[in-house]
């Protein structure tokens, strides 16, 4: 990690009194410390969050600060992100998330969230990456640096096995040590020694009991020991409970939700227990010592002040960026005879249905929210495509309870709170308001249905535009099912009968179950919370001035049940979730068990064909190859070529699987553990190539603690997809290697 002068930290921590020591590692407000302006120490200033530099709250409510002045851009969701599976894109928009952190006054914008999508239920989803460890590895290192380029710390969320919202605060997670360090800690490994990020977040879940903001393992061996991270560790809000316990720990910064911020643990029970001589006041100087660290990395102290970074936001530069990211997420899931792209030509009446066309998904989803500059959506970029000649018309095709849209604007405020149980006489209550809002939106609904059938009757082309939003994809609940709501399969079925060649389009965070009408579509889009541009994005890819090169950074089921996490029946328990499928999480448990998925991992269609060839792999091992050697030791070079067999330009993206072939404990069929996507001009030939470490090839050995390489057959495999592996070779590896 980036060197600093340790002496200018001594040096400032011998003149802190304790008192200002503590004001410097707990929330002095709802998204600030305390300064030490006596001494030139100022507060530091978080902001969320992951798609964009989150509104001005007052200093201790949760209440817009009601500023103009904070309009901001809008950034593809990591879910989006990750889709594009470009790594330049993931770096370029870490670069607007910090430029317009620090051009808001921020010192740390707490993103990204790369938590492991091991359910398609999981509230926040659409805020994380992606079920794969290599991707989320990739994608968060250029993005961290991104975002740090400018003097502005990221913050790595949430720290770790936080994968669902029910009882977040509460819930224990119980996962074995393998699958900790192969599927849930290398994301977070590759920020701390990759990307170096500055800060990193506890999560609010326990894990083996214990919650990730007061754990002794997680937060001093694992992460600082093992893999030495010096920045300074903050915790989600509202997730340190136990002051002596945090202490110790390896919690540097408690922030949390409330107002009571002398009340904090970190506040004055800290002060008074290390008083008391309760806790020893060296754990206080190296929480201090790792906030200074962070400052003069930031250019925050003293004379550095005069060169740090000034950052600025909105400028059109960084709306470029966002439209690139958002094109290169949009995902081709379908294309029977070529439906798509849509012809211009000719096209007088288009029908654009469904309530997705035009929804705003910019300022919901919990703390990912943001007030943007500005949200083209989908029908508004459908329109300015078109321009005048074409008639563009629009039915809401599903109705949406108004119950449904408001959430309490003061929600974070109470988010700590456990939710009671329901008396009978509640649940009654609950239960006719219930079917009374299912009475309503039945009617509204047959109506609007009506009305949307009729439509795609007397046009020359419909879209459907459906999904989910922000009721759903949303901070603090997890979805019940995984099912598309307000009837849209209905929908999306009648105006398929009565219009074959209706384009789909699904406008979501997180899997939906698509089987009632799949098939029956020729034509289907993914298309996700894809920033301020999504919708411009949306409408080029769909006329095609922009060839989908977007894959899927997750797999989508047939149905909920075949997804690993609930097979076993373990998610969204409230008390305690045991990772019941191990490593086996997405295209690792379908590709593994031979269960087939709707769409797989890594699969996304082009208007284009690329063909794969040439597929030359040379091993290198060295001769010190011995236990923990460098990551130099075995270099695997693996070589193809691809070629763009169609008549426009695109993009493919080369994933590169490895299949141990004789291991001596059970590991997945295959891993991916490279790709790169190549750009390719109609009739255009690119040889790319990936090399392989050594810890592409091991797995975690639990009794030797270490990751370990068997000597034996590996097969490479050179795929467009987790399911469609287009060339192998066999290698093999002739000795053994421990890594870390
Ligand atoms: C969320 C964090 C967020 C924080 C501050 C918490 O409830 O879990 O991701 O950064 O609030 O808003």
């Amino acid at each position: 990690m980036m060197k600093v002068d340790e002496r200018r930290i001594e040096e400032l921590l011998g003149k802190l009194t304790l008192e200002e020591k503590i004001g410097m590692i707990h929330g002095d407000g709802l998204f600030q410390t305390k300064a030490v302006e006596r001494l030139g120490i100022p507060a530091l200033k978080f902001s969320d969050g992951p798609m964009g530099v989150r509104k001005e709250f007052r200093r201790s409510e949760w209440i817009n600060a009601g500023t103009t002045d904070d309009y901001v851009s809008y950034l593809p969701s990591n879910s989006a992100l990750a889709a594009t599976w470009n790594t330049e894109l993931a770096y370029e928009t870490g670069k607007v998330l910090g430029t317009e952190a620090r051009g808001r006054g921020k010192d740390v914008i707490l993103a990204p969230g790369i938590n492991i999508k091991r359910s398609p239920l999981c509230g926040r989803n659409f805020e994380y990456m992606s079920e794969d460890p290599k991707l989320i590895e990739e994608m968060t290192v250029p993005l961290v640096k991104g975002i740090q380029e400018n003097d502005v710390a990221a913050c790595v969320k949430h720290f770790v096995a936080n994968n669902q919202e029910t009882e977040r605060l509460w819930v224990d997670t119980i996962v074995d040590e393998r699958t900790l360090r192969e599927i849930y800690y290398p994301g977070f490994k590759a920020a701390v020694e990759e990307g170096e990020t500055h800060s990193i977040m506890g999560a609010y879940n326990l894990l083996h009991g214990v919650h990730c903001c007061q754990d002794k393992y997680l937060l001093n061996e694992v992460l600082r020991d093992e893999w030495g991270f010096d920045g300074f560790v903050v915790s989600d809000w509202g997730g340190v409970h136990d002051t002596k316990e945090a202490a110790e720990a390896g919690m540097d910064v408690e922030m949390s939700v409330t107002p009571n911020f002398d009340e904090y643990c970190f506040a004055n029970p800290l002060l008074e227990a290390v008083k008391a001589g309760e806790i020893d006041e060296s754990h206080v100087d190296e929480k201090v010592r790792n906030i200074l660290r962070t400052m003069l990395r930031l250019n925050m102290l003293g004379e550095d002040r005069e060169k740090r970074k000034t950052g600025t936001y909105n400028i059109p530069a960084h709306r470029e960026t966002v439209l690139n990211a958002a094109r290169e997420s949009v995902i081709l899931l379908k294309n029977d005879d070529q439906r798509l792209p849509l012809q211009r030509k000719g096209l007088k009446k288009l029908a654009v249905i469904g309530q997705n066309a035009e929804k705003i998904h910019s300022d919901g989803g919990g703390s990912a929210e943001i007030k943007a500059l500005y949200e083209i959506s989908p029908l508004m970029g459908l329109k300015t495509k078109l321009g005048g000649n074409v008639e563009v018309k629009y039915a809401k095709g599903y109705y949406i309870p108004s119950e449904q849209e408001q959430r309490e604007l003061n929600w974070q405020h109470h988010s700590l709170e456990r939710k009671q149980e329901l008396t009978e006489e509640e649940k009654q209550e609950a239960l006719v308001k219930q079917r009374k809002v299912e009475e309503e939106s039945k009617k509204q609904g047959q109506v609007l249905l009506e009305e949307a059938i009729a439509l795609a009757k007397e046009v020359d082309e419909v879209i459907i535009i459906g999904g989910l939003n922000h009721d759903y994809d949303v901070e603090g609940q997890d979805r019940k099912d995984m099912l598309l709501p307000y009837n849209q399969d209905r929908l999306i079925e009648e105006v398929l009968k009565v219009n074959p060649n209706a384009v789909v389009v699904m406008v979501a965070g997180s899997p939906v179950q698509m089987s009632t009408w799949a098939d029956k579509a020729k034509a289907i889009v993914w298309s996700w919370y894809a920033g301020m541009e999504g919708g411009n994005a949306l409408a080029e890819v769909l006329f095609g001035d922009i060839n989908p090169s977007g894959k899927l950074p997750e797999t989508i089921p047939v149905r909920l049940e075949d997804s690993p996490a609930h097979k076993y029946g373990e998610f969204g328990k409230k008390e305690s979730v045991t990772y019941k499928e191990g490593l086996f999480v997405g295209y690792r448990y379908f590709d593994t068990h031979g269960v087939d998925p709707h769409f797989c991992f890594g699969h996304g269609l082009s208007y284009t064909d690329f063909e794969y060839k040439n597929l030359d792999v040379t091993v290198l091992e060295k001769e010190t190859g011995s236990n923990y050697g460098s990551d130099d030791d075995v270099q695997v070079t693996v070589k193809l070529s691809v070629k763009n067999i169609g008549s426009v330009d695109g993009a493919e993206v080369v994933q590169i699987y490895v299949a141990d072939k004789e291991a001596s404990l059970e590991r997945p069929v295959h891993e991916l553990k490279g790709f790169t996507k190549v750009f390719l001009k109609a009739g255009e030939e690119k040889e790319v190539s990936i090399t392989l470490r050594q810890n592409a090839f091991g797995f975690y050995d639990p009794e030797l603690k270490c990751f370990k390489a068997e000597p034996g057959e590996f097969e490479i495999q050179a795929a467009s997809s987790s399911r469609d592996i287009r060339l192998t070779k066999a290698i093999n590896l002739t000795k053994e290697y421990r890594y870390q």
